[in-house]
């Protein structure tokens, strides 16, 4: 039978088939310390991003697999698009709601553990950074229903290893699930949740959606992103439905009212974070496949952790300023920034102060941006070294950089304060201005680019 397209190992066979070179199969041993994690910033700094599968985790049966969102080549073949139109065809693909399909079981109704058979230890979960307090779950979509509505949501939240049927789990990002587990909370209510492991990279992007209204499920916004109904199957914590082809569940609920050390552990802003909301989550039932893979996200700054932070910011920040500024051209979150706290957008500006609204309404996107550098759409936003010169040649200090303090910002941002995590948010408008003879930029025809190129070429410099 044809694996499923909606999984993790779908896609993965789909892959070794049209592109066998983006999945490595390392066979030799490994050990869970460490290794895997150094082994993908190895493979980040020589600039390869395939899938890894490492099959051979010294002490452990089951494979863990890696990497498999650190590449915008293949994100973008998941969509069916080019690397360029990549976050337009996102924000369209994810506001096409689809609602899933409910199938009567789930491929991880082959092994069920309960009781004193429920043992954590047992997964391969890697321990990243030797800051990190303990091995974490970093794959584990969370999924809850809201004790008031009953719509659901999913999202990735670290997941800390304390016990055979206990994690430590930080809300810190405050969307959807923060503000279930306050409202479950707030009726002396422990919120029943179910962690899911090892799905399809879609779903990483989908649940990574932050502006949609309160009454659309994720699981509609992952449908869109499939193009048809998202598979589903109920498993047996509340009446939550998860992905019916993942290869893990895990069953069980976040405390009321109860808080436990947790972390540190290696961010993507990386540095090692002691910020937690330290939330407990108590595991009630195990359910996967009989040959499950793990899926773990290799976590610090590596690609595979922040990628597609920055392909939903691109694309919900075109969406936003698209609404306002038709003549906006592209946005870029660069990786460097950790993919969250600074977007470069580029506008073909046609009055003065457009430049100013697009930083306003970049900043209010959300809570995680917290700079943005407007330039005019000659500058190549993808290219860090043209967006410089455009800062250090178009923006005057005086008239040109907007803060706007005491905004609500990211908990782990190092810089937030301490106390309530507000921050200054910041502009810098790098647009030239349009009512005065601006200097003129110098430029090398195509036709003179590759008479050069012909020549370094016979001289054997390329
Ligand atoms: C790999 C990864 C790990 C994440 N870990 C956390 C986390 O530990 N806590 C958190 O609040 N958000 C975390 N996030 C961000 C949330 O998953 C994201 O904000 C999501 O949209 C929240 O969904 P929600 O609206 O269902 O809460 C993580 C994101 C990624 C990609």
């Amino acid at each position: 039978m044809a694996t499923d397209n909606q999984s993790l190992r779908g896609f993965i066979e789909d892959l070794e088939r049209a592109l066998p070179a983006e999945v490595l199969r390392i066979k030799d041993p490994v050990n869970q310390n460490f290794e895997m994690t150094s082994t993908i910033m190895e493979l980040d700094r020589l600039n390869k991003s395939p899938v890894v599968i490492f099959e051979n985790v010294a002490g452990f049966d089951m494979p863990v697999v890696t990497n498999t969102a650190a590449n915008r080549g293949l994100l973008a073949r998941c969509l069916n698009t080019s690397v360029k139109e990549l976050p337009s065809v996102f924000r369209e693909r994810c506001q096409n709601y689809i609602p899933p399909e409910i199938v009567p079981r789930g491929a991880w109704d082959e092994i069920v553990l309960e009781g004193d058979d429920i043992d954590l230890t047992k997964l391969p979960i890697p321990l990243q950074f030797s800051v990190d307090a303990a091995p974490y779950i970093t794959a584990g979509q969370v999924t809850a229903r809201d004790p008031e509505t009953g719509i659901d949501t999913t999202g990735f939240h670290r997941l800390m290893l304390k016990g055979k049927n206990r994690l430590g789990i930080s809300l810190h990002s405050r969307r959807r699930m923060f503000e279930f587990h306050r409202r479950a909370e707030a009726r002396g209510e422990n919120l029943p949740a179910a962690i899911v492991l090892g799905v399809h990279p879609l779903h990483y992007m989908g649940s990574m959606v932050y502006a949609y209204p309160p009454n659309v499920r994720k699981f509609d916004i992952i449908g869109g992103l499939f193009g048809e109904p998202y598979r589903l199957a109920r498993c047996g914590i509340a009446d939550l439905e998860v992905p019916a082809n993942a290869e893990i569940i895990i069953e069980g609920e976040i405390l009321a009212n109860v808080h436990e050390p947790e972390g540190p552990f290696g961010e993507f802003t990386g540095y090692a974070s002691y910020r937690s909301t330290q939330n407990v989550f108590v595991v009630k039932r195990i359910r996967m496949q009989r040959k499950a893979y793990f899926h773990s996200i290799t976590a610090g700054m590596a690609r595979d952790h922040i990628l597609i932070s920055c392909i939903t910011r691109e694309g919900e920040i075109l969406n936003a300023l698209r609404r306002n500024i038709p003549n906006v051209k592209e946005v870029h979150v660069p990786h460097t920034t950790c993919g969250a706290f600074l977007a470069i957008v580029s506008i073909k500006k046609v009055s003065e102060g457009e430049a100013k609204m697009a930083m306003l309404s970049t900043l209010g996107t959300e809570l995680y941006t917290k700079s943005v550098i407007v330039v005019d759409d000659d500058v190549n936003i993808f290219d860090m070294d043209d967006v410089m010169w455009a800062v250090a040649t178009r923006s005057r200090a005086e008239k040109d950089i907007m803060m706007v303090p005491g905004v609500k910002s990211a908990i782990i941002d190092p810089t937030s304060d301490p106390k309530n995590f507000t921050i200054t948010k910041w502009g810098i408008d790098a647009t030239a201005p349009l009512d005065e003879k601006f200097a003129e930029r110098l430029t090398i025809s195509e036709e003179h680019r590759s008479r050069a190129l012909e020549i370094l070429s016979r001289a054997k410099v390329i």
